[in-house]
């Protein structure tokens, strides 16, 4: 029920007919601008990205809506999503930050969506929370280590698809 409202409007926001792609640059480029702009409102957050490369903080994006909704779909994180948790874990990053991030993203959705509904909003959470809930509640050697270097030369390369 919430898959085909999260698959049509990610494909309205990025311009593509293919979940799992991100459409064409300008509007990609927007998106994240405008997440960025919304996300380090939050002071605890600005503080946290004082500094920080944005350029790469896009890519961080993009590999999150990735990882995050391939955590959704089969119910389990990959690899690369246990490497991001322990990351996170590592970086302190809050439960209430978390909160910020989700609040931040799907602001941006209803931003973006033209055809934006209470739905969406829903559909959005719906896959975004099983990842983020992974986040918010990992500890240390909860799960194997996994392979960073794989896991990370399988994200750049994806990465690299993109516009
Ligand atoms: C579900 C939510 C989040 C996801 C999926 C996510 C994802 C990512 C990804 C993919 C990276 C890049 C890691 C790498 O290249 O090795 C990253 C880095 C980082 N994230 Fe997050 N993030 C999330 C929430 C947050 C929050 C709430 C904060 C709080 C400020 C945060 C702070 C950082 C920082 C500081 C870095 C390292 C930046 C750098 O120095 O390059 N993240 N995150």
């Amino acid at each position: 029920m919430e898959l085909p409202e999260f698959h049509d409007s990610y494909c309205r926001i990025f311009a593509t007919d293919h979940v799992g792609m991100m459409g064409d640059a300008p509007c990609v480029a927007a998106f994240f601008r405008q997440f960025y702009k919304r996300f380090t409102a939050y002071p605890d957050i600005a503080e946290v990205f004082a500094g920080t490369d944005m350029e790469h903080q896009a890519d961080m994006l993009k590999l999150s809506l990735f990882e995050l909704t391939s955590c959704a779909v089969p119910g389990q994180p990959s690899k690369e999503l246990t490497r991001l948790a322990a990351l996170h874990h590592r970086l302190g990053i809050t439960p209430k930050m978390l909160d910020e991030w989700v609040e931040a993203l799907l602001n941006t959705v209803e931003f973006f969506d033209d055809h934006h509904q209470p739905a969406t909003r829903q559909a959005w959470l719906t896959m975004m929370t099983p990842g983020v809930e992974y986040l918010r509640n990992y500890r240390d050697g909860d799960t194997p280590a996994p392979a960073p270097q794989a896991a990370r030369r399988r994200g750049n390369d994806w990465l690299a698809g993109m516009p």
